[in-house]
């Protein structure tokens, strides 16, 4: 009997412009999945409303990701790929995890703690939107809906499949065993967190409002050569890698590591006679390297209108499996009197 392929699931939040923290703690493993799994990837729009975002913006966003994500090499043949809200069963799935969820376990979550704290200090508001207390719930529909085995994602995120597996294993404990599949986190071994180039101790983000802080991955080459010439070292002169001690030398090495596919040893030993000048130049170099005929891609497909006939087509296919599951959910909870 033939095997069945384990089913990935993933999908990143449409705020601001994707960044090389996403394309190494994420979309790369995507096209590297992609191969031999069923590979379901979405745009999280439903996610990013969870942060007020003007209409333009989030609509710009979502369209530019889709690209990004064909141009990055992920294959509409070989992969389902969609946007979240075109599946409106997740919303129903979301629904019926919160209420078996506890609003302990979706206030002590890192995310929420953080972006709430942040939202307080910037806007001087104790305005928090329910949004972003929930959100992990939204995630854990998205990865249950779609029976998901395995949900790469970078570290910042393994908390929230932590959630998604607690949830799960209740409700399958409280209504029958095969309701939900229990998934893993998949997170690389390396550039599971690229730091912040101005702040290496903080994650790169696409929604930090210093834009030297973080490589977009639209930024022209000379953007990306300045971007890294500046990105913030340390007062020594040696090139070890040592996260806690020299958390940007350190960074700068995983970015080289991970694009050229090497281990983090080799890259030292290449750069054992060089100075810190002459490791940023290497850098830039392989990001320019990876990013280039990556953007030549994206202007292409910007400019036909098969972008929208792929998204339809990829909701469809969604469409279909979060239709089947979301029945037998329903079925099993006893939301519908009449069983199916
Ligand atoms: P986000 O940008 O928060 O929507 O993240 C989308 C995906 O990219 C998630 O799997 C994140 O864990 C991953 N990711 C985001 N930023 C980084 C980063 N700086 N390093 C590694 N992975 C990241
Ligand atoms: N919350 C994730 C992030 O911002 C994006 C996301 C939404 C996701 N739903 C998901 C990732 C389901 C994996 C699986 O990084």
């Amino acid at each position: 009997m033939e095997q069945k392929k384990p089913t990935i699931v993933s999908g990143i939040t449409a705020t601001g412009q994707l960044t090389l923290g996403n394309y190494i703690g994420a979309i790369k493993n995507f096209i590297e999945l992609q191969e031999d799994n069923n590979l379901i990837i979405f745009v999280a729009n439903l996610h990013a409303i969870t942060i007020p975002i003007s209409k333009e913006e989030l609509r710009n966003n979502i369209k530019n990701m889709i690209a990004l994500y064909y141009a990055c090499g992920l294959d509409p043949k070989k992969a389902i790929i969609f946007i979240q809200s075109d599946i409106l069963e997740v919303t129903l799935l979301s629904h019926i995890l919160l209420c078996n969820a506890t609003v302990g376990e979706l206030s002590r979550m890192t995310q929420f703690k953080d972006k709430s704290t942040k939202i307080k200090a910037e806007n001087c508001t104790e305005f928090i939107p329910t949004g972003l207390l929930t959100y992990p719930a939204l995630m854990a529909a998205d990865i249950l809906l779609y029976d998901a085995d395995l949900v790469p994602v970078g570290k910042d995120q393994k908390q929230h499949i932590e959630l998604t597996r607690n949830i799960a294993k209740r409700m399958n404990n409280r209504y029958q065993q095969d309701l939900f599949k229990i998934p893993t986190d998949f997170i690389p071994p390396i550039g599971g967190k690229i730091m912040d180039l101005q702040n290496p101790t903080k994650k790169m983000s696409k929604s930090s409002k210093d834009i030297k802080s973080f490589i977009s991955l639209l930024d022209p080459c000379d953007v990306i050569r300045k971007k890294i010439r500046s990105a913030v070292t340390d007062s020594e002169s040696k090139i070890t890698y040592n996260p806690e001690k020299k958390p940007g030398v350190s960074n700068l090495l995983t970015i080289y590591a991970v694009l050229k596919k090497v281990s983090i040893e080799t890259a030292v030993k290449e750069f054992v006679q060089q100075d810190y000048g002459q490791l940023k130049e290497q850098v830039a170099i392989a990001i320019i390297d990876t990013l280039e005929p990556l953007q030549i891609k994206y202007q292409k497909l910007m400019q036909y209108q098969t972008i929208d006939e792929l998204i339809e087509a990829g909701a469809t296919k969604a469409q279909a499996i979060a239709n089947k599951k979301i029945t037998k959910v329903k079925n099993i909870i006893g939301l519908n009197y009449k069983k199916k």
